[in-house]
């Protein structure tokens, strides 16, 4: 499925300083759980296009295979994410080289889909983020963006001023709250004030579900800035960001999101087309392993390297790393542990098998981190 064909040449440069691609993530590239109409995060995108289709009439274009290696310029610059947001880091976002990331959220096609000519549509796709690992984090996840641009005569108006921007976040608002309906039926909503370089205001929508609020999805509407600079100067907009996992999870009962990638009959037989929200039933839970691991930390250190280099060695047998202890000796020297849990969603692990990995990870922590163990 998909037409997105990348050469691992492309995008892992092992000698290329300005790269932090790790085969972990170019082993994910082109596989567009997105695509599959039985896999829960088709089943989801697919039910957000209906609620589209139907209250639009089909005017939302909707892209779910553009290219995920973007110009930084397409991810950052254009959605005006300022120079020095710790987004643009190394620590946080995969570039391939000084110029080229895997986009880290599905804003970075706004701007080229405007100037396209397009006012109203949806961009659903993989994106990247370096982070800590746990059972809701996940190094490549989905996004699904949402962007629709009104002209004057939508809100019989004479120029920018205040009645264009209400008339957006209303439309925003209305839009989102029937969207959440459509996933989750009658429930309790909240919108909260929040910030995103691209949107102003910025909102997060809110749903109680389960006895807790839960972040659907940001949203706001478009900076004027953006507009002007792809041709639609004089028009307002809104765009919304929602992930597709986080709800997902929520709406499937799904209880790690390793689950999502996994190849196992058990997982991948309990969804079908068009059924949104049939509760996963968890076959057997593999029992935990736990190791620890102290070293003195450097100056170069962060939890996301280390996270980085854990999964490299142990890739999706690795549940959660944990700092579990974290002090500072009277030399100024600070020495972290980690707890790592080993778990298989598919099968009991052996001692032998963990302690293979846990010495693997220590001597690739060692090396690549250059800390020191203890
Ligand atoms: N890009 C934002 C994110 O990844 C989500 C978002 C999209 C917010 C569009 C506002 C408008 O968190």
């Amino acid at each position: 499925v998909g037409g997105v064909k990348i050469a691992r040449k492309d995008v892992v440069k092992e000698d290329d300083p300005t790269n932090n691609v790790p085969d972990t993530i170019f082993s994910k590239i082109g596989l567009q759980l997105h695509m599959r109409d039985n896999h829960p995060l088709g089943i989801l995108k697919n039910t957000i296009y209906d609620y589209f289709d139907k209250n639009f009439a089909g005017q939302f274009y909707k892209f779910d295979d553009l290219c995920p290696l973007v110009s930084v310029k397409q991810n950052f610059d254009d959605v005006l994410v300022p120079a020095d947001h710790v987004s643009r880091s190394y620590n946080d976002t995969y570039y391939v080289d000084g110029q080229t990331v895997l986009r880290c959220h599905t804003s970075a096609h706004q701007a080229e889909l405007l100037r396209d000519g397009h006012t109203h549509f949806l961009v659903t796709g993989d994106v990247y983020r370096r982070d800590s690992i746990d059972s809701t984090h996940y190094p490549v996840f989905h996004q699904m963006e949402g962007f629709r641009v009104f002209s004057p005569d939508d809100w019989s108006g004479s120029g920018m001023d205040g009645t264009a921007y209400a008339y957006a976040a209303a439309d925003l608002k209305k839009t989102l709250e029937g969207l959440a309906r459509h996933l989750f039926g009658a429930v309790e909503m909240r919108w909260v004030d929040t910030y995103f370089p691209f949107t102003n205001p910025s909102f997060e929508l809110e749903i109680y579900f389960q006895d807790d609020w839960l972040e659907v999805l940001g949203c706001g509407v478009t900076e004027q800035e953006i507009l002007k600079r792809n041709g639609r100067t004089d028009h307002v907009a809104w765009a919304f960001g929602l992930g597709l996992e986080r709800l997902a999870m929520v709406l499937f009962d799904i209880p790690d999101i390793r689950l999502f990638w996994s190849n196992d009959k058990r997982f991948t037989s309990q969804f079908s087309e068009g059924k949104l929200g049939v509760k996963f039933k968890p076959f057997s839970k593999f029992p935990p392993c736990y190791k620890d691991m102290s070293f003195w930390i450097n100056d170069e250190f962060t939890e996301n390297n280390l996270c980085e280099v854990v999964r490299g060695i142990a890739g999706d047998l690795v549940e959660e790393v944990k700092l579990i202890d974290n002090f500072t000796n009277k030399k100024g020297m600070t020495s972290h542990c980690y707890r790592i849990a080993y778990r298989s969603m598919e099968r009991s692990l052996t001692d032998e098998e963990i302690n293979d990995l846990q010495w693997n990870v220590r001597e690739a922590v060692k090396s690549k981190l250059k800390v020191e163990l203890r």
